[in-house]
């Protein structure tokens, strides 16, 4: 086994984290790894959803490799930053929906990749955190942009700026997690991306799309974007087939065109 497996389940590609020793822990060469990974998942014929998950029962993943990060050049470590950055971006451009299946810690770069996917559930014992302060750094994959965008600025600045850890409850609580999860994580997740994997992926990418735009644009401009989106959707044959069927009294057949 790799350190990045990906694998099929079903309709639901699955990508595991597999370096339990270091906790999951992300090198730049996992990050890399975890980017090419994430590019076959987009060539991979009839799968509807991504789920992400770490090995072992302690850590979804502690983030960043500390042990590599120290004595950089300093345009290698912002290199890296980019690097993550981009690796990370790429879920919002995939084909299809991500889901960060968080079974344990999920530290720094760990809470930051799975702040990057398109839904998170998290096991009870599931610990979120982006303790880089008390490392003397700051989030460098995303975690300072999504994570107010995701919980609010006042919310987000707390855990940034103690570094204290959040767990699976008041994960849920403040909408980090769309849900904790009892019993197995994994199947919890092929059944929550049972839910929306029957629906037209042209019309879920849109929904994705004007829904993250929303938080970079003025209301008038968010809302031309819906227009244009919605109207882009109304032009899709999957669009005549869900409105047919709906008259038709019958199931629909997305064919994702
Ligand atoms: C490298 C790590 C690691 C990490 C754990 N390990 N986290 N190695 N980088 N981030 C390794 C440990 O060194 C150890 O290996 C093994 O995994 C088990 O970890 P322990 O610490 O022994 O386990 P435990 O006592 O249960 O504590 C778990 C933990 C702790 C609370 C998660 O490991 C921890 O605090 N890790 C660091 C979390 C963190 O600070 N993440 C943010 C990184 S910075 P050995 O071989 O030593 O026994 C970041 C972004 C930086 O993510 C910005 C970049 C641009």
């Amino acid at each position: 086994m790799s350190v990045v497996d990906l694998t099929r389940n079903g309709d639901c590609a699955v990508l595991t984290l597999n370096r339990p020793e270091a906790l999951n822990a992300l090198s730049f060469a996992i990050i890399r790894d975890i980017g090419a990974a994430f590019d076959e998942v987009a060539e991979m014929e009839g799968v509807r959803a991504l789920l992400i998950i770490g090995a072992g029962e302690k850590s979804f993943c502690a983030g960043a490799d500390i042990k590599e990060l120290r004595n950089r050049p300093l345009m290698d470590q912002l290199r890296g930053a980019e690097l993550g950055q981009s690796v990370f971006a790429r879920l919002d451009t995939l084909p299809v929906p991500s889901v960060a299946l968080v079974n344990g810690y999920a530290f720094g770069g760990g809470s930051e990749l799975a702040l990057a996917c398109t839904f998170r559930l998290a096991s009870e014992n599931a610990v979120f955190g982006l303790p880089e302060i008390k490392l003397g750094l700051i989030p460098g994959y995303g975690g300072t942009q999504r994570l107010p965008r995701l919980i609010g600025e006042g919310r987000a600045l707390e855990i940034i700026m103690t570094g204290r850890n959040v767990k699976a409850d008041e994960a849920e609580r403040i909408g980090l997690v769309n849900a904790v999860v009892e019993g197995d994580l994994m199947q919890a997740g092929l059944e929550f991306a049972g839910k929306f994997t029957r629906y037209s992926l042209p019309a879920l990418g849109f929904a994705r799309s004007a829904v993250q735009r929303a938080a970079d644009l003025p209301l008038a401009e968010g809302l031309r974007v819906e227009a244009e989106l919605s109207t882009l959707a109304y032009r899709t044959q999957d669009a005549e087939e869900g409105m047919a069927a709906f008259e038709e009294k019958r199931k629909p057949e997305f064919k994702d065109g």
